[in-house]
């Protein structure tokens, strides 16, 4: 199945209607990060390029459900938008209705239209034909470069396709181009190396994973739960109790196939969830009663340094510890700069290790971070995204 993207397509003298993702994170309506406004900034650039276009862009911002929330304005990504492109991006007042049809069809050539949060319409999450249709009605070409959002069939995302031609931007172009040859022929050794809280949401990842990669290697708090089941002991550390059985036959099936499963060998581990209690190093698999799981030790750190070194395709997701807490950030950060040194292709995704790598300026030593939290999981279990299904020519 090939995807279309903008490149394919001849938009001379015509009004792009392009989905971003820009739900950036703000701080008293400041943009704390806007590395998802500049990942746009090459299909928006492209788009500009050509002769005669006009761009209305579209994004949602956090979960307003339907209602106008001031706070959940796009009015600071505008701002920011204008500088990063050196020319206006006009605010439109809504996504839809008269007022905001006449602003787009009186575009010039080269202007920029963004428009308020669709999802200050319940039609967006819904999935709304008419809402979508609205959408459609204001350019002549649909682009959606939102890879963050393509887990979700939204009016945006996925309805407004069915009313206009339709192609993905570089920045889905780019993902697509990353993460599919993980699920389909990495380049052997193909190390996952996959942390995080929790095993419920991790699963069908690791699950997913094992069908291609070499070493599977768990760290963080989920790793605590695949200890328990093969019988360790893990103190007071976090543990999904109800997912036990299912750790276990994840460790069953990755015997049968000869994946290596690489858990924790020795912890740092503290009497309480809290970045002042001490952090102390426990020589072992074995957590003594009392004491919580926090950090991954220097033993396993070595152990996954020898994995990550022979990699000729990686992807890590997910912190090894608590790496919000300084004293007990060690693991992540040590495993943040072996995947930045490793020599094979390396992929970053997900929130959490995503903050970890720019958290310590590693993002320009990787080959992709990715902008996709939910999305790069979903992607990584092997389903269908929705927004990007509708970008595919069917063969
Ligand atoms: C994200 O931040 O993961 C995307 O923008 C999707 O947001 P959502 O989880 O609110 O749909």
């Amino acid at each position: 199945m090939g995807l279309r993207t903008i490149r394919d397509i001849d938009l001379k003298g015509k009004a792009i209607l392009l989905r971003a993702d820009f739900n950036v994170p703000l701080k008293e309506g400041v943009i704390t990060d806007d590395t998802r406004i500049r990942a746009v900034l090459p299909t928006i650039q492209f788009i500009l390029d050509q002769e005669g276009t006009s761009l209305i862009l579209m994004s949602h911002l956090g979960r307003p459900k339907g209602e106008r929330k001031p706070e959940f304005s796009l009015m600071p990504v505008s701002e920011r938008l204008s500088e990063l492109l050196g020319r206006k991006v006009a605010m439109a007042p809504d996504c839809i209705g008269d007022e905001v049809k006449r602003k787009a069809e009186g575009l010039g050539a080269g202007e920029v239209l963004l428009l308020e949060n669709l999802r200050f319409h319940n039609g967006e999450t819904k999935n709304d034909p008419g809402f979508a249709k609205n959408l459609a009605e204001l350019g002549d070409f649909y682009v959606n470069d939102a890879f963050g959002t393509a887990h979700r069939a939204h009016a945006s995302t996925e309805g407004v396709s069915h009313y206009l031609p339709s192609a993905a931007g570089f920045l889905i172009e780019k993902e697509v181009k990353f993460f599919a040859p993980l699920l389909e022929d990495p380049a052997q050794p193909f190390v996952a190396v996959i942390g995080g809280a929790k095993v419920s949401s991790k699963i069908g990842v690791l699950e997913s994973l094992l069908k291609q990669c070499k070493t599977l290697i768990i760290g963080g708090g989920m790793s605590y739960t695949f200890l328990k089941t093969k019988g360790h002991s893990i103190g007071n550390s976090l543990c999904e109790d109800e997912y036990l059985e299912t750790a276990g036959s994840l460790l069953d099936k990755a015997a049968e196939k000869g994946v290596e499963i690489l858990l924790p060998v020795d912890h740092v581990v503290a009497d309480e969830f809290c970045e002042s209690s001490e952090a102390l190093l426990i020589n072992s698999s074995d957590i003594p009663p009392g004491k919580i799981g926090m950090d991954i030790g220097p033993k396993t750190v070595e152990l996954i340094q020898s994995r990550i070194a022979e990699a000729k395709s990686l992807i890590w997701n997910g912190p090894m510890g608590v790496f919000e807490f300084d004293p007990f950030a060690k693991g992540t950060i040590q495993v943040a700069e072996m995947v930045a040194a490793c020599q094979g292709v390396t992929v970053v995704g997900g929130g959490d290790s995503v903050a970890a790598v720019n958290k310590f300026n590693l993002a320009s030593k990787i080959d992709h971070v990715s902008t996709g939290g939910g999305a790069s999981l979903e992607f990584l279990e092997g389903k269908a995204l929705p927004g990007i299904v509708v970008l595919q020519d069917q063969e």
